[in-house]
């Protein structure tokens, strides 16, 4: 029999005899097309191979060709503006070569090979390296540096290195060392499935700050940490999503895509690239990298994208970057990879998903982290989530093993998002376990009361949800004056600050030192009518106050014109509650 053979075919699983020295995670070009394969499992002479590329046609009899790689992507300048497929084909170069639709076994560079890229060295022969450290670096956006890093495993002198014009592929330095020559270019490989190493992971300590009032000042994630958006149907996952890749202050986004409807990838692939960075104006793709996955790409490319993201994720945290990777959503990821464990006829847990679902999803997240890198430096990987669970019940398997492991919760909310409360996350349910580590950093850098300014009216929208079980036994008019006030300061806080339009220029983003400035004035608001309240004033009086319109347009209010803003407010404050009560 002939080396390699297919003997089974099975949707994306195909079986395989005779292939050449077979290993795990060996990738295997399969059939006459070549169409690319990893093997997932080994029984006796037989490989089980998972097809990456549409498996219409392959015959039984075909061949089956051991590349005896693990499934890697491509390592150079060039990443940044790119956008792959799970398996790192550029989708656009695809689309090129093969017509409209996606061939099978296109052999497409992921990155352009004849490109040169100028060349800075940052050693100079005689200098001693090793793996992820820096030897140079090329401009490789107008936004983006890309650090040219020792491949890890490689250590010893510099014995050459040149500067200029080079490709991705030319020979840029010669690393000699115990184990002979290394020829060092601008291109490395990583396998996938693999963490790329670090020194060590530091305390998230320093917050990821997103512009999102809710996100920043409540539920808080850090750079480096994990965080979970679940959410029903519609009810702003993506949007939000979409505003952490534009607004975060993350130097690199990585964003994964993996629609339920071909159209919302169109949308996504029509939309990010035409956002702008708000801080240099240039396009936002000079910092961003896009996976795309449509649903009528195969389920086997969609389980490798998250794992190609987080790669490629690495690969700029090890250059001193600070990283985010959005995963949109992973749901559909998850649903792969339950098609693919059925085609393989594992025993089914928890919904017909693998036993090995929430392992898998762990060791995802656990690539997260703040970190000292080889060479020294830090960089931050953040790993974001959406959660689509199917009529938004978390009770579900994805959800509730995406919910173990990160640290924060974002809850979208169906009736916040019918009621256009936006963004639609729910105050009451969402959480950070972020809170404590980062408290110390709002403490130096925003205010040294942050905490409780933060607690006083986070206490508020707690005590609102009391107040208004009591008035659906009680009615309003029932209610003591002070439960009053606090219905009326949660609701100045609800509409004044957590709710915050995506689309409005202005609104789309609030600077920490501005959200600080908002609660603190909600907070003196609500000491000046507690005063009020003490002294007689009914809460039915302190309606329609000038300083309480303020409050209700501070958000729209320019950075450059809050100072003079917050003085009117702070006058507008004396005449809460008019003059005294006479006696
Ligand atoms: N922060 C926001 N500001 C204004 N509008 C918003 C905001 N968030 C969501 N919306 C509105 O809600 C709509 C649906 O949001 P989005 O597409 O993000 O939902 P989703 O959860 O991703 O839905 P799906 O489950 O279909 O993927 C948006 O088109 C927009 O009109
Ligand atoms: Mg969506």
């Amino acid at each position: 029999m002939e080396e390699g053979m297919i003997t089974r075919i099975s949707g994306a699983v195909v079986e395989a005899v005779n292939v050449k020295d077979p290993k795990m995670n060996d990738i295997i070009r399969v059939g006459n097309d070549k169409l690319i394969g990893e093997i997932v499992r080994l029984h006796d002479d037989k490989s089980i191979i998972q097809v990456y590329e549409d498996t219409t046609n392959l015959r039984v009899g075909e061949g089956a060709e051991n590349t005896h790689a693990p499934l890697s992507v491509k390592l150079a300048p060039g990443l940044l503006g790119s956008i792959f497929d799970g398996v790192q084909r550029p989708l656009e170069k695809i689309m090129e070569e093969s017509g409209d639709f996606i061939r099978r076994g296109v052999d497409v560079e992921p990155l352009d090979t004849a490109k040169k890229w100028k060349f800075v060295s940052t050693v100079k022969a005689g200098d001693k390296v090793k793996g992820g450290d820096i030897i140079g670096e090329v401009d490789e956006t107008p936004l983006v540096k890309h650090r040219i890093l020792v491949p890890i495993g490689v250590e010893g002198d510099i014995e050459s290195i040149e500067e200029g014009e080079f490709t991705i592929n030319e020979t840029i330095a010669v690393v000699k060392g115990g184990r002979g020559k290394t020829e060092i270019r601008m291109l490395q490989e990583w396998p996938v499935r693999k963490s790329r190493p670090v020194v060590e992971k530091f305390p998230p300590n320093i917050p990821l700050i997103t512009g999102q009032r809710i996100l920043d000042t409540l539920f808080p994630v850090a750079k480096g940490g994990t965080a979970a958006i679940p959410g029903p149907f519609g009810s702003g996952k993506t949007v939000t999503q979409n505003a952490l890749a534009k607004w975060s202050d993350a130097d690199i986004i990585v964003y994964v895509g993996c629609g339920e409807r071909g159209n919302e990838m169109t949308e996504m692939l029509s939309s990010l690239p035409k956002l702008k960075d708000p801080k240099s104006g240039k396009p936002l793709m000079n910092r961003t990298i896009l996976i795309a996955n449509t649903s009528n790409m195969p389920v086997a490319a969609r389980e490798a994208s998250i794992y190609t993201g987080a790669t490629l994720a690495e690969y700029y945290r090890d250059m001193g970057y600070n990283v985010a990777l959005m995963a949109d959503s992973t749901s559909r990821w998850a649903e792969a990879l339950r098609e693919l464990s059925g085609r393989l006829e594992e025993m089914p847990g928890e919904e017909g998903y693998p036993a090995y679902l929430s392992a898998k999803i762990a060791e995802f997240y656990e690539r997260a982290g703040r970190v000292k890198t080889l060479n020294g430096g830090t960089g931050s990987l953040t790993l974001i989530g959406a959660v689509s669970p199917p009529g938004g019940d978390i009770s579900e398997p994805v959800s509730q093993a995406t919910l173990r492991v990160t640290r924060v919760f974002w809850a979208l909310d169906a009736a916040l998002a019918n009621a256009r409360h936006f963004p639609s996350i729910n105050w009451l349910n969402s959480y950070s376990l972020y809170e404590s580590d980062l408290d110390s950093w709002y403490k130096a850098n925003v205010s040294k009361d942050w905490t409780e300014v933060k607690k006083e009216l986070t206490d508020i929208l707690a005590r609102e949800a009391e107040v208004n079980e009591v008035v659906q036994l009680v009615g309003y008019d029932a209610l003591a004056e002070s439960d009053k006030l606090t219905l009326d300061i949660a609701k100045v806080m609800r509409e004044d600050f957590l709710q915050q339009n995506a689309f409005d220029d202005i609104d789309a983003f609030t600077s920490i030192n501005k959200q600080y400035h908002i609660i603190n004035s909600i907070r003196l608001l609500l000491e000046a009518e507690k005063k009020a309240v003490d002294s007689g004033v009914p809460v039915s009086k302190l309606q329609g106050t000038r300083a309480k319109e303020l409050v209700a347009k501070m958000k729209f209010v320019t950075e450059d014109k809050l100072d003079a803003y917050l003085k009117d407010f702070t006058a507008a404050l004396k005449n809460i509650g008019g003059k005294p009560k006479e006696e």
